[in-house]
């Protein structure tokens, strides 16, 4: 597996301040501002993890995917170019902006704009959160993305045949009684996460359905539900464990139109030694869903 892990994110917004307010408030990340009016949110030593760019509407721009070096970035180049997928170099203005030696893009057979770079670059400072918000990260990536596809079947053959991502495990959700279930594919790249990625079949004008981070302790969590309260943000999925990756989390809206999945205790695999599976549900017990609206 090339892409090691998710190391960024571009998040589209025609209103920069709502992500400032929302990433150091309730999410407790630090903010700093870019250049060309771009802001950074830092959850890590990396100079940044959530890149948010003004655009003309809210949605996730770009999941951003690392590999560990300049050849890997080349193999994984010449890889989509030898499956036909377009591949867009990133400018200079673009690569400085994300902070890494070189990036390229392409959109992947679910429509959505992924991003491959290699190097990052940071003064890789101590984090420190403005409310003591400790993430984890490490060489786990931010978290992980969980996105809509309408071809589930192409997008899976595709990040697996292509991307050289494994599958992780399988799931039926049923998100309504009567209403026949939808699938929903976990991917893992080489970080230890058990999924870094995850595909649903569901459509979303925003091109997400949830991103995830991760945090030290139960605790943290917790405080994280008290400041969504205190703020007025949606909570959309009650707290609860998941079944796949071991995660105590609940999910919440962001000011982008999708989903925050705020979680601790994520399991880290061994991909030598793992066995895919379908689970029957998706959480032990919990993630009670109240709506999105
Ligand atoms: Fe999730």
């Amino acid at each position: 597996m090339k892409i090691t892990e998710l190391g960024y994110v571009v998040i589209g917004t025609p209103d920069l301040e709502k992500w400032r307010n929302y990433g150091t408030k309730v999410l407790g990340m630090s903010a700093v501002d870019g250049p060309d009016g771009t802001l950074y949110l830092k959850m890590d030593a990396r100079d940044f993890r959530f890149l948010i760019q003004k655009t003309g509407k809210d949605e996730l721009f770009a999941s951003g995917w690392s590999v560990s070096d300049e050849q890997s970035f080349d193999e994984v180049r010449a890889d989509l170019e030898a499956a036909n997928i377009e591949v867009k170099s990133g400018s200079d203005a673009g690569r400085k902006l994300r902070k890494v030696q070189a990036f390229f893009s392409f959109i992947d057979p679910a429509g959505l704009r992924h991003e491959v770079s290699w190097g990052p670059i940071a003064a890789f400072t101590k984090f420190v959160s403005p409310i003591g918000t400790k993430f984890v990260t490490d060489n786990l990536g931010l978290g992980h993305a969980v996105l809509p596809t309408g071809d589930i079947d192409a997008t899976v053959s595709f990040w697996t045949n292509v991307m050289g991502f494994g599958v992780s495990d399988l799931l039926h959700l049923t998100l309504a009684e009567g209403v026949p279930p939808i699938r929903v594919y976990f991917l893992h790249c080489a970080a230890g996460r058990q999924h870094s990625l995850a595909f649903a079949e569901l459509t979303d004008p925003t091109g997400c359905n949830h991103l995830m981070v991760e945090v030290d302790s139960v605790d943290e969590v917790g405080r994280a539900l008290d400041r969504v309260d205190e703020n007025g943000v949606k909570l959309t999925l009650t707290l609860g464990r998941h079944v796949n990756d071991d995660m105590i989390s609940f999910y919440m809206m962001t000011p982008g139109g999708f989903q925050m999945e705020f979680g601790t205790g994520g399991s880290v695999k061994d991909w030598s030694n793992y066995n895919v599976f379908e689970s029957t549900r998706g959480s032990h017990w919990g993630h009670k869903f109240l709506g999105v609206g």
